[in-house]
């Protein structure tokens, strides 16, 4: 795929309307305050520029799975509010998407103003990318902005349907997010060590595929490794494991081989009877029958931090353990502590992992964090990313 693309740096801006897409899609607690508003702040480069420039802004985005209907739950309010306040500026809020009121806002915008409309998702047509919703979509401006990183994923309405309707640039927090993520898979310092980590081995397939033909070492932690450590035939006890990828991951160790990688599994394990935050932690080799690994074990700490103590880039995707239980969180955290240690060249895939990074503190030292989870994984797995691959070419 190319990812040489033109960008807002490439466009005549000025009293220009802008659609510009972007991921909004923020985790909220029950009463609708934003939790985390890293979303919300990477995309205010694009948007001050923009604005600085004389654009006149509609933004818009998805927030959570509305499924198709207007439901308040969803309304991305909040997050105009907390543009407001980040900006220094009012962000105005339109009550629909493509309704009156959108057209209305947006043909009343000067240059630099900045609105949001509503939900995107607040219609079905949106994630069936109906070419009806995205003309219409298209309809409120002259140039499409994709800046949803997040969301590039997705062949959705307005992540890639608008394409086909106005020229289409991306802004900076997509060019940001593939340079450093196409340069550490396609120009990396070695070594190149990827750390991956998570449940299950399904969801990592295609990442451990693509990264076997590009990394030095790939260092395995997460529930994930039981499915590894299983079908070399040691005991696991009661770990999860997906026994339908045995077969796989025994190829995946051939393969590994073959390419001169280093394969590293966890040597021993923090396991407990039972996957709960008070679970008393022990630790073990050979698990025994009963006992579940829930993160990697000390002797693991110590052989994956050497490893990574030498490495010149690092690209992690998944926990190590279950960080979000404090007994079980030393795994994640010395692997932060690890590649925060080494000076490599750290990309840390967004999801579990960015919040694993944030929530121990590691945050601030690492090269970059993407704002992307599933968009992030299948930049990894080396998959073309429709909102991204419908975007002029340079
Ligand atoms: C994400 O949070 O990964 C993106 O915003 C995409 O959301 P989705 O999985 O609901 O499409």
């Amino acid at each position: 795929m190319n990812y040489d693309k033109k960008s807002i740096a490439d466009i005549d801006a000025q009293g220009k309307t802008l659609l510009v897409r972007c991921d909004f899609n923020v985790p909220q607690d029950e009463q609708g305050a934003i939790t985390n508003d890293k979303r919300i702040v990477e995309s205010l480069p694009t948007i001050r520029n923009l604005a600085e420039r004389g654009a006149k802004l509609i933004l818009c985005s998805h927030l959570g799975r509305p499924k198709g209907k207007f439901d308040m739950k969803y309304s991305l309010a909040p997050v105009a509010k907390r543009l407001s306040e980040l900006l220094g500026k009012p962000c105005v809020m339109a009550s629909d998407v493509v309704g009156e009121d959108a057209a209305a806002k947006a043909a009343a915008l000067a240059p630099g103003d900045v609105m949001l409309l509503e939900n995107v998702r607040f219609h079905a047509e949106e994630e069936k990318n109906d070419p009806a919703f995205a003309k219409k979509l298209a309809s409120l401006a002259e140039i499409f902005v994709n800046d949803a990183f997040g969301s590039a994923h997705r062949a959705h309405a307005s992540t890639a349907g608008v394409a086909d309707y106005l020229p289409a640039v991306c802004g900076f927090l997509i060019q940001k997010e593939i340079g450093v993520m196409g340069k550490a898979l396609n120009d990396p310092k070695r070594p190149f060590a990827a750390v991956l980590g998570g449940a299950k081995v399904s969801d990592k397939i295609g990442v451990i595929n693509n990264l076997l033909e590009k990394c030095d070492t790939i260092i395995i932690g997460g529930a994930m490794a039981y499915t590894f450590i299983k079908a070399l035939g040691k005991p696991i006890g009661a770990s999860r494991c997906e026994e339908d990828k045995l077969t796989y991951a025994l190829d995946m160790l051939a393969k590994a081989k073959e390419k001169g990688v280093k394969f590293l599994l966890p040597e021993d394990s923090l396991c407990a009877d039972k996957f709960e935050a008070d679970a008393k932690a022990q630790v073990f080799a050979d698990i025994p029958d009963g006992l579940m690994g829930l993160d990697i074990g000390p002797k693991t700490v110590e052989k994956y931090s050497a490893e990574l103590a030498g490495a010149g880039t690092v690209v992690w995707n998944g926990p190590m353990g279950v960080f979000e239980f404090p007994a079980f969180a030393e795994g994640t955290k010395a692997v932060a502590r690890a590649i925060a240690a080494s000076g490599a060249v750290s990309v840390i895939g967004g999801g579990d992992s960015a919040a694993a990074v944030e929530q121990l503190g590691f945050a601030d030292k690492m090269t970059h964090i993407s704002t992307g989870g599933g968009a992030s994984l299948e930049f990894l797995e080396g998959l073309e990313l429709p909102g991204i691959a419908c975007l002029l070419d340079k």
